[in-house]
């Protein structure tokens, strides 16, 4: 059987991802927003679960990730939290909680780590929040950085294009990296921007790159769970591999459960007290 249940049970710190970088093991990630996927998801023996702020797509049906709260993310990484025994849970800080200022970001950063109990945070930027990220990692608080095409800032690049084509963003990208290391990040996930570029980045830092439309060349992979189950449909970028189509799984449960409901089927004389 695939996953932990056949081999190591031990929990994924973040001193353990730096460690499967080192002997060349890829790290998986996938996100989570609720008890029950992310028990499934633990499970299986995945990695690394972030409760991202796509939750705001996925879960609340905004067009962005820009409307989550705090209250919202303490909510998600709780729920989270309950169902996982072995992954390292990190929660995305929402959009307006950590960019103003330091102290804000570090105080939001504190209340999400006590009200969620995860491992770890993840923030979008580089340099523009340096300051607030070696705040946030001096008061003991793991960061995850995220590079690339950053969904928080959507509204500033008008588009989910691949990012950093040119030569210009490619480096502020790579320096952008090597500060989040310096800060003292444990990770960084790197959003749509060409492999070469992201294999670049992984093969100059020591801490783990994790890639999302970012090639093969990277540390580990991280998908939205609701993508690679093919519970979403319309939502096809040529970075996403579909392992389920529970869209049509669940339609076609769901359908004949209205069938029996309206046939007089279910329930029946075992499923009746
Ligand atoms: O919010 C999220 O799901 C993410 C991943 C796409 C990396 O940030």
């Amino acid at each position: 059987m695939a996953g932990y249940l056949s081999s190591d049970t031990r929990k994924v710190t973040t001193h353990r991802l730096i460690e499967m970088k080192q002997r060349g093991e890829k790290i998986s990630m996938l996100t989570s927003y609720d008890y029950t996927t992310a028990q499934i998801v633990d499970g299986a023996g995945v990695d690394v679960i972030l409760v991202g702020d796509s939750a705001s797509n996925v879960m609340a049906g905004n067009v962005t990730t820009l409307p989550m709260t705090l209250d919202q993310m303490i909510y998600h990484g709780c729920s989270v939290m309950r169902g996982v025994k072995r992954a390292l849970v990190v929660v995305d800080m929402p959009f307006g909680y950590y960019q103003a200022a330091p102290y804000d970001g570090v105080q939001n950063a504190i209340r999400m780590m006590k009200e969620t109990g995860a491992d770890a945070l993840k923030l979008e930027g580089g340099e523009e929040i340096i300051e607030t990220i070696r705040r946030i990692i001096g008061a003991g608080v793991p960061v995850m950085g995220h590079l690339g095409l950053m969904p928080q800032s959507i509204n500033k690049y008008g588009t989910y294009a691949v990012r950093a084509k040119d030569d210009a963003e490619a480096e502020k990208l790579v320096n952008d990296a090597r500060l989040l290391e310096e800060a003292g990040c444990f990770a960084v996930v790197l959003e749509k921007i060409p492999a070469v570029l992201a294999e670049r980045v992984a093969k100059e830092l020591t801490i783990p790159v994790i890639g999302i439309g970012a090639g093969g060349g990277v540390d580990g992979q991280v998908l939205v769970v609701a993508d690679m189950l093919g519970m979403s449909k319309g939502f096809s970028p040529r970075f996403l591999r579909r392992y389920a189509d529970l869209h049509t799984i669940m339609t076609d449960a769901i359908g004949q459960y209205v069938t029996d409901v309206k046939s007089g089927d279910f329930p029946n004389e075992q499923e009746q007290y």
